[in-house]
């Protein structure tokens, strides 16, 4: 069975209580079981993770790579925070590893602030999904089977 790898940037966290306006009001334990479901669903093993620390996410890329490499892992969604908007060091990471990833988002980032408009994570992604609130981690999962 090879693994769906979900990983969680920085304030996801806080999730259910952080802008619920934006973001919902449902935590990151609930995306964590909603991505269970869509595993099981589509027979993929679920390693789900958060962190605050961008080198942290750069580290699990590549970790990730090595697991693609081994023939382990079907891929990665990733929500990288603010991040997105921010990192050359997780563009390379992607890039470096050539591991297959979903870029993901909970709000449209689309229709939000300028700053929110560029992604570095996009041209180095294989898939964007931004504005279907928590659901997308499904949809993204979904998504993974698919490729
Ligand atoms: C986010 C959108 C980002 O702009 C923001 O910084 C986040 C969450 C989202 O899931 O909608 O932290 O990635």
């Amino acid at each position: 069975m090879k693994t769906a790898l979900g990983l969680n940037g920085p304030n996801l966290n806080l999730l259910g209580t952080r802008e619920p306006a934006v973001y919902g009001s449902q935590t990151l334990d609930d995306v964590q079981a909603l991505c269970a479901h869509a595993c099981n669903a589509h027979g993929f093993a679920l390693d789900f993770r958060q962190t605050n620390h961008e080198g942290t996410l750069v580290d699990w890329l590549h970790e990730a790579g090595q697991l693609q490499a081994a023939g382990t892992l079907a891929g990665v969604v990733l929500n990288a925070g603010a991040y997105t908007h921010t990192s050359v060091a997780l563009h390379d990471a992607i890039k470096g590893t050539g591991i297959t990833l979903i870029e993901l988002h909970i709000s449209n980032v689309h229709a939000r602030e300028a700053f929110r408009h560029h992604s570095y994570i996009s041209p180095a992604a294989k898939a964007v999904m931004a504005g279907f609130g928590v659901n997308g981690y499904a949809l993204a999962i979904a998504g993974l089977a698919g490729i």
